[in-house]
């Protein structure tokens, strides 16, 4: 009954590291080359929930659409634009903060994760999972692609539109995550292998990023945690260090896991991270040059972010004129 629309939102942090792009960016984009409705959104309002620093994140809001476009996505094909930019989203945040009660958001495990981390608690992140209903709700998108850790975030916007619908008629399908939980999803620390690689680490060597430089790179891959066996194999359980490896090298090169342990017979671990590292700097050296040119051309980004804009602001506000009418505003 609904359209099939894809809906991301994706906080402007800066650069991205490499589990953000094989895990998310780079899906986005090949759902975009297999003519899928794709939605995507800087989202902003999500960014100024914890403290932050205003001029640093106006410039984190620009190298995120310059990265996102150096990866691939297309403004002509997808909705690529600022969350703070429509103004709706604020506005259905409002309607649905009167759909939501204190104890679900209250018992929700990334705001207790977060509200422990600062001593009086904003309302902002309180109602965080909030806005990002809205998000998708906005653009009736019925598919969410998502990390398994924003799986209650998903069911808080399923709940929503369910009890929107019941109480004031048919208005938003009820969205599915797209959630991808196999052994080659996760890309982990490159310091720790028990844990995904991800932004909040402390240690730096742990991630790589897209901006990182090709000798940076060489470094970290040098350094990766493994083990004591040396050579080269692919069991994410018993050897997730060299796994991990193994599955990004296939990620970055797009071949299966079987030929690159196939290729890597006659190696031993170091050798084996030379390659591993040959093969990201190969795969990530057009996108950091994209990245770069594209930052160099600010106002064509501030134009591409405006014409996305256009683009969301319509739909939303249909949306937002149907809801108005249900609401009896
Ligand atoms: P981080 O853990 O670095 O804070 P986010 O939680 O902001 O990353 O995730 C942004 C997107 O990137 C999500 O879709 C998430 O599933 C994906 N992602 C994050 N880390 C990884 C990873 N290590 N491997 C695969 N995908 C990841
Ligand atoms: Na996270």
């Amino acid at each position: 009954r609904w359209p099939r629309k894809i809906f991301s939102g994706i906080q402007p942090t800066g650069s991205l590291h490499l589990g953000n792009y094989l895990g998310a960016v780079r899906k986005w984009t090949q759902l975009q080359k297999s003519r899928e409705n794709v939605t995507i959104c800087i989202v902003d309002m999500h960014s100024i929930t914890m403290p932050h620093n205003p001029p640093l994140l106006r410039e984190n809001i620009f190298t995120m659409a310059a990265t996102l476009l150096a990866c691939g996505v297309d403004p002509a094909q997808s909705t690529l634009f600022v969350q703070s930019a429509v103004m709706e989203h604020s506005e259905l945040n409002w309607i649905l903060n009167s759909l939501t009660t204190m104890p679900r958001l209250a018992q929700l495990p990334q705001f207790k994760e977060k509200s422990r981390m600062v001593r009086d608690v904003p309302l902002g992140l309180f109602v965080y999972p909030v806005l990002q209903a809205a998000d998708i709700m906005l653009y009736k998108a019925t598919h969410v692609p998502v990390g398994i850790d924003q799986l209650q975030h998903i069911q808080l916007a399923q709940h929503l539109a369910r009890n929107f619908n019941t109480r004031y008629g048919e208005m938003f399908p009820v969205c599915t995550p797209m959630i991808e939980e196999n052994d080659g999803s996760r890309i982990l620390s490159l310091r720790e292998p028990s844990k995904k690689m991800s932004k909040s680490d402390q240690n730096p060597k742990a991630t790589i990023n897209l901006s990182d430089s090709p000798d940076v790179i060489k470094e970290k891959i040098k350094k990766a945690v493994t083990d004591f066996t040396s050579d080269i194999s692919y069991s994410p359980k018993i050897r997730p260090g060299v796994s991990n490896l193994v599955n990004i090298h296939a990620q970055v090169t797009g071949m299966d896991i079987a030929t690159v342990v196939e290729e890597a017979k006659q190696l031993d671990t170091a050798k084996y991270k030379e390659r591993v590292a040959e093969a990201i700097i190969e795969h990530l050296r057009p996108i950091r040059e994209k990245i770069n040119l594209n930052l160099t051309n600010r106002n064509e980004l501030i134009y591409m972010l405006e014409m996305g804009s256009e683009k969301a602001r319509k739909a939303a506000q249909q949306t937002m004129c149907e809801i108005k009418q249900r609401l009896g505003l």
